[in-house]
């Protein structure tokens, strides 16, 4: 199976609320219809994170947390159903597994995640599509359950996870590297150009790094840019083309 996440920031422009990029979106639901077994997960961009940044809820005492967690989980639902609907209308067989609905949280670490339930709709020939969220979180009431969470929970079940964002991978002193591993740690800011743009609640390269280097200790891990078109879709039939593969 290959799991792949698109980032919040190559489907929506993170500085507008509610900003989806449908044209991009649907190439990239094109550039993914060969893959035989296929598990998708996307971020919250311009949907999730501002009501998640209204709200604190990833924080440790968010604020009116019923109505935040009803507004953003309302707000990834009207996100993922534009997902859904262009997958459908491809051919591509989505069902939608909301992340919020599949784990649960202890002061914002994720303690337990459904597989099976993604697994089954595997088993059935579907393609589950999992997104970042908000979560019960038995310390704090609600968290945010962010598409890296639900990465490095799917990732046992996976052959190759895939970070779709809108940078061409990680660069260190200005150059793009083939293949990153953790002795290049501690990264710079400008070792992600273009990175930080927008509101992100679960942001930060480096965390996300090293998210990405406990998910390459399952499975062989990329980072290639959905932004420019062919990319994905190379990466996928095994050539070669620009991205970063993490190594644990
Ligand atoms: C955040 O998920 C989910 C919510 C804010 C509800 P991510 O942190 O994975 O989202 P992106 O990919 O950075 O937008």
């Amino acid at each position: 199976m290959i799991l792949i996440k698109l980032g919040g920031s190559v489907l929506t422009d993170k500085n507008k609320p509610f900003s989806f990029k449908n044209e991009t979106a649907e190439r990239l639901v094109k550039e993914m219809d060969s893959v035989d077994e296929l598990v998708i997960v996307h971020g919250g961009g311009s949907f999730g994170h501002p009501g998640a940044m209204r709200y604190e809820l990833n924080s440790p005492s968010p604020k009116e947390p019923a109505r935040g967690t009803a507004e953003v989980q309302k707000a990834m639902r009207v996100f993922n159903l534009k997902i859904i609907d262009l997958m459908l209308e491809n051919n591509l067989w989505a069902v939608s597994i909301p992340g919020g609905m599949i784990t649960t949280f202890e002061d914002g670490d994720m303690k337990e995640i459904n597989t099976k339930i993604v697994k089954d709709y595997l088993d059935l020939g579907a393609i589950p599509v999992t997104f970042g969220d908000v979560a019960i979180d038995h310390k704090r009431q609600v968290t945010i359950c962010s598409g890296d969470d639900l990465m490095l929970g799917l990732a046992p079940l996976a052959d190759t996870a895939i970070f779709v964002t809108d940078v061409d991978g990680i660069y260190k002193e200005g150059e793009i590297v083939d293949m990153f591993d953790p002795d290049m740690l501690p990264l710079r800011d400008d070792d992600f150009l273009k990175s930080g743009e927008g509101v992100d609640v679960t942001g930060g390269m480096e965390r996300k790094t090293r998210l990405m280097l406990n998910i390459a200790e399952k499975c062989p891990t990329y980072i290639v840019n959905g932004s420019v078109p062919g990319r994905l879709s190379t990466l996928l039939e095994g050539k070669k083309t620009i991205c970063t593969e993490v190594r644990p």
